[in-house]
């Protein structure tokens, strides 16, 4: 059978945006990825840091989220000298295929997301099993601005400045079994408020499934977020909790995240069961390893237009090798894509 995979890379971004936004006042962290002690943020990250993202359009912020915005740890981790993608691009060129396979399918459809009540649930290999409201699933953590390089497999990338909190503290909490050994993230499925899973040409089998090996999701870049761009995720981006696996290519990163389940086995991933030679589960960002396709050497950032596409080397473990090196040692990553 042939299956036509959605290839999306050769699609060019037509509005060129200046790269107006940088971390300028951030120098002083050097590096490519550097890393605030809590007890060590400077006089100016304060809550009105959410203002700073001028192009930001205002969202409509459940009370909980608002609430979290005075605690939260600003610029708790950035990227040096990088240009933060603009809102409208990281809003509009998007990947949720629950709302459309075009591009800007997700920004047009996700208004019929329904995003409360919200519910979470914790099974499998775990302590403490259950089903939580999001307010009470997020409720003992605060909130972490983490500026990170996103990847996507179709070689274009952004920098995100993402709201949650480490993935890690939620294990914790949890108490995984010693059986645990995978962590397996199902996202929602709701083919009345998600058209793309009404249609009969949709390749995926409902619910968008992605996974990590536990390891890994205990990496402290490895985050649940709940916002960005200082203010509530906006549907299209995966409202109201999705993943935000920095070092991975973007489709680790599942969006609206109603199930969280620690496991024995290697979760059945939703890009790896459609196809299997072209995207692995663990699709570490690798330079080295093309797509049969096309090469994954460079990469566009966006905002890329015809005139000034923006093409930049992409990086091993899309520049957070320092981090995340480590869980890959003795491994074949030619056969472990
Ligand atoms: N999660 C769900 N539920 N459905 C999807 O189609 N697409 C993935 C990932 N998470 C996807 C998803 C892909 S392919 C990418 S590249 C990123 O989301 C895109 O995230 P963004 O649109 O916020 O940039």
């Amino acid at each position: 059978m042939l299956i036509k995979i959605p290839r999306t890379c050769d699609s060019i971004e037509s509005q060129v945006t200046p790269e107006s936004i940088y971390l300028s006042r951030r120098s002083l962290l050097g590096g490519s990825v550097a890393l605030l002690a809590a007890g060590a943020m400077p006089q100016w990250a304060s809550a009105a840091e959410a203002s700073r993202y001028a192009d930001v359009e205002a969202g409509n912020a459940p009370a909980w989220f608002t609430d979290k915005l005075s605690q939260t740890q600003w610029q708790a981790m950035t990227v040096a000298g990088e240009a933060i993608t603009p809102f409208k691009d990281a809003t509009h060129y998007n990947n949720f295929y629950e709302f459309g396979t075009d591009k800007g399918d997700p920004a047009a459809n996700a208004g019929s997301l329904k995003t409360e009540p919200w519910s979470v649930v914790i099974d499998g290999e775990v302590g403490k099993p259950g089903r939580y409201a999001l307010e009470d699933f997020i409720k003992p953590y605060a909130l972490q601005e983490r500026i990170y390089r996103m990847r996507c497999v179709e070689a274009w990338s952004m920098v995100i400045p993402w709201l949650g909190f480490p993935l890690a503290d939620l294990l914790k909490q949890v108490e995984p079994t010693s059986k645990a050994r995978y962590i397996r993230f199902e996202t929602l499925k709701d083919p009345q408020t998600m058209p793309g899973q009404r249609s009969d040409f949709a390749l995926i089998d409902w619910p968008y499934v992605e996974g990590l090996r536990l390891d890994e999701a205990m990496n402290p870049l490895a985050i649940l977020a709940v916002g960005m761009y200082g203010r509530e995720l906006p549907h299209q981006n995966g409202a109201p909790l999705r993943l935000v696996v920095p070092w991975k290519y973007g489709f680790k990163g599942g969006k609206s995240i109603v199930r969280i389940s620690l496991t024995t086995e290697q979760p059945k991933t939703t890009w790896q069961q459609i196809a299997p030679g072209e995207y692995g589960f663990y699709a570490n960002v690798n330079p080295t390893v093309d797509h049969p396709r096309w090469t994954q050497a460079r990469e566009r950032r966006l905002p890329s237009g015809l005139f000034s596409p923006n093409v930049r080397d992409t990086l091993m473990f899309n520049g957070y090798g320092d981090e995340v090196a480590s869980l890959y040692q003795g491994m074949d990553l030619r056969k472990d894509y």
